[in-house]
């Protein structure tokens, strides 16, 4: 579970390029998680710093969307000047500020864009705006052995579960996503009826530990289709209508636990094998915040092998929402040239398709 004090830490792997290194800030304000990173391309991923939300939103059982603008505001500054002491740069070394603009909560991503552009304008370096979802899918890049290109990559977070074929930076297309509820809201909204905590997927994880899936039985839903899209709407309503009939002994939330997570990781796991088996590609990336289970990351691990394939996952700090994607992803679109035509002012998307990129 992500922590509520500021975490910090640091790895290493660079980009390889024959070009000149460049310095990009990172700013990641789109939910709950204000994330501040600085990635040098010839030095890699030098300071990382996060503050969750979670304690501010716990009361709640879901994020407030004005209390997160709100806690933004009072980051991202201090954030920022931690992570320029921590890596010994000053604000003069930077040769771009990335900043996440969407999709997300407007006002919390308003925020992040506001602070990330007028930086950049004051210093007189590029901002760039950087599609969320394109953080976490090059997220697994910044780990060692990186992926090669093309590769399938399995999207999953709170908002978002997508199968999307990567054939190089900003070249993108959805091959399935779900029709309703993404994973991380199925492990949310059922945690809920569990009476778990927020947020929903790592309470869920550490009850179904000392679970047993099987007890009870949980759909799978389109597992057995043939289309690459999920739905995970009916899976909730199934876990209300179990919990409303949940034995008294102590050990029956446990095995609902288990079983609901082996519901949504064979889900997972079966469209992500049959992804990889239609495209033929043998390389699996896996990010979002969903991709912190460690029983989905066993799975598919083990499905992959069997088919010959390779899983990559990004480091466990950085499967959730962080600043060091958002730095690394805008580093990326820097040498691409993405700074040219970049104007004064800023713009957010709160939603934002991220197959338009590839057409952009
Ligand atoms: O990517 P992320 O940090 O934020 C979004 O962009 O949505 O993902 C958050 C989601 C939440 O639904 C949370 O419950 C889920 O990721 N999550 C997990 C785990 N850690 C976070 N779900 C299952 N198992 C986990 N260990
Ligand atoms: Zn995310």
């Amino acid at each position: 579970m992500p922590s509520a004090r500021p975490h910090r830490f640091s790895r290493p792997p660079p980009l390889t390029s024959a070009r000149l290194p460049v310095l990009v800030l990172g700013i990641e304000t789109s939910c709950d998680e204000t994330g501040i990173a600085l990635y040098d391309t010839g030095r890699g991923l030098l300071a990382h710093a996060l503050h969750s939300q979670v304690a501010l939103h716990a009361d709640y059982g879901g994020v407030v969307p004005e209390l997160a603008s709100r806690d933004h505001i009072r980051r991202v500054l201090p954030l920022t000047r931690e992570v320029l002491r921590e890596s010994g740069a000053r604000l003069a070394d930077l040769d771009a500020v990335a900043y996440t603009a969407g999709p997300g909560l407007a006002g919390a991503l308003l925020v992040g864009a506001g602070i990330g552009a007028s930086l950049a304008h004051a210093l007189g370096i590029p901002a760039l705006a950087i599609h969320h979802l394109e953080g976490h899918l090059l997220s697994p890049l910044l780990a060692t052995p990186a992926p090669q290109f093309p590769f399938v990559a399995l999207l999953v977070s709170g908002g978002h579960t997508q199968l999307i074929q990567v054939k190089g930076v900003g070249d993108y297309s959805l091959l399935g996503e779900t029709l309703d509820d993404a994973a991380g809201e199925a492990f949310d909204k059922s945690a809920k009826l569990l009476g778990l905590g927020y947020p929903g997927g790592p309470a869920v994880a550490a009850l179904a530990a000392s679970g047993r899936a099987g007890r009870f039985t949980l759909p799978r839903p389109m597992l057995r289709n043939n289309s690459l899209d999920f739905s995970f709407s009916g899976l909730k309503t199934a876990v209300l209508t179990a919990v409303r009939d949940l034995p008294p002994d102590a050990q029956a939330r446990a095995d609902l636990a288990a079983e609901l997570q082996a519901a949504i990781v064979d889900v997972l796991v079966g469209k992500s094998v049959a992804a990889l088996e239609q495209t033929g590609i043998p390389r699996l990336v896996v990010a979002g915040g969903v991709g912190a289970n460690r029983r989905l990351r066993e799975q598919l691990t083990a499905a992959a092998q069997r088919l010959g394939c390779t899983v990559f996952y990004p480091p466990f700090e950085l499967c959730t929402d962080n600043g060091a994607m958002i730095a690394f992803a805008g580093a990326l679109r820097l040498q691409q040239g993405a700074h040219r035509g970049t104007a004064a002012g800023f713009t957010v998307r709160p939603r934002w398709d991220l197959a338009s990129l590839s057409k952009a």
